[in-house]
């Protein structure tokens, strides 16, 4: 894997009001400590719903653990007249990292199509917030046109929407492993993985899709992480459930 350091990311989802954010958080760096944890060698990161994010950067800051954090969404506005929007300039202002686009379950619940997640992708690197670009295929779409099809075009199209340069992430999910507790096999993750790093490439350019981390997310665990991880375009891992648990999580981010 060129340099790219590992991102092992926590999308806790409608989980935690904000006082068991500030638990979980306490716990999960304390895990990550006493394991002697090198954020250098894997960045750890967690993504609470929006209510929590204020607390989460309070306790981080003052406690100066080293894990990092993100929103699970962002609008594609900067600011003004978008009720029950959060901008990425607040998310900035809050030293949020990262913010998830494209969620399946914001693709489901909410119709998010891929120009709208590119643009709130562009919204994000505009104010210096990675976006973590969510892709992958239904099990209809894996029936009918194979596991990269699906993901390889919403890339594509998200791609389409985005300034030339500046630091993405993408993360494959396939939307059947996604609380099936049925993972994809690290080797189909992997062939995925790979032609989504062709598309960054033939997009970005070399130089750029070298430096993308790609992550799999999908029922990931602290006994199946290894095996993801020990392929050559698999960066990381976006976990749903196993984040809760700050034990199970820290394990995932101990994956060697
Ligand atoms: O974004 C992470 C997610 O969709 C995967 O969820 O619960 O299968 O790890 P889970």
């Amino acid at each position: 894997m060129a340099d790219r350091i590992p991102l092992i990311a926590g999308n806790w989802k409608l989980n935690q009001d904000h006082l068991q954010a500030i638990a979980l958080v306490q716990k999960l760096a304390w895990t990550l400590q006493d394991g002697k944890h090198d954020h250098s060698q894997v960045e750890v990161a967690v993504f609470p719903p929006f209510t929590d994010l204020r607390s989460v950067q309070t306790l981080i800051s003052a406690e100066r653990f080293e894990l990092r954090f993100g929103a699970q969404d962002v609008s594609q506005h900067d600011s003004g007249a978008h009720t029950g929007e959060v901008s990425a300039a607040m998310l900035a202002k809050l030293e949020c990292s990262y913010a998830i686009v494209g969620h399946s379950e914001r693709r489901q619940d909410h119709g998010e199509t891929d120009a709208l997640i590119g643009k709130k992708a562009a919204a994000a690197m505009r104010h210096g917030v990675t976006p973590v670009i969510c892709v992958g295929e239904t099990a209809e779409d894996l029936e009918q046109h194979g596991a990269s099809a699906v993901p390889v075009q919403q890339l594509r199209d998200v791609l389409a929407e985005l300034p030339e340069a500046g630091e993405i992430v993408v993360a494959y999910e396939p939307v059947w492993a996604i609380g099936s507790g049925q993972a994809a096999t690290s080797e189909q993750a992997q062939q995925v993985c790979q032609a989504l790093r062709r598309v960054l490439a033939e997009v970005r350019g070399d130089e750029a899709a070298a430096a993308t981390r790609i992550l799999y997310g999908g029922s990931v665990k602290s006994g199946n992480i290894a095996g993801f991880m020990r392929e050559a375009d698999i960066d990381g891992a976006l976990v749903g459930g196993a984040s809760l648990d700050a034990a199970e999580f820290a394990a995932i981010a101990r994956f060697r």
